[in-house]
């Protein structure tokens, strides 16, 4: 089911927080294309959207893990990856599939 939680895209190289159904997630727009992950970081639940972005990966603000923001994978093999969702523009709003 797809479900719209913008009205517009965030800003390039920005992340924008938002609550869903009590779920925290955040969205991107990295170089053009939209993402959307888990605002919880997989290693000590910090959220996310506290780091950066770098070379399409979030960094963790906490202890530097990064995240894939594609496909969510992290860059410690000891560390869970980070929960992706699928997520597109339609008349400019922005819509996830939960
Ligand atoms: S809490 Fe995110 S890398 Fe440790």
């Amino acid at each position: 089911m797809w479900i719209k939680i913008l009205n517009q895209p965030p800003k390039e190289g920005t992340m924008t927080a938002v609550e869903l159904q009590g779920k925290k997630i955040f969205v991107t727009l990295n170089k053009g294309k939209l993402y959307c992950a888990e605002n919880r970081c997989p290693h000590e639940d910090i959220e996310l959207t506290l780091g950066c972005l770098k070379s399409g990966r979030v960094v963790c603000s906490l202890h530097g893990f990064s995240f894939d923001l594609a496909t969510g994978v992290s860059s410690q093999t000891d560390v869970d990856d980070m929960t992706t969702y699928s997520i597109k523009q339609e008349n400019g709003e922005i819509y996830i599939q939960i």
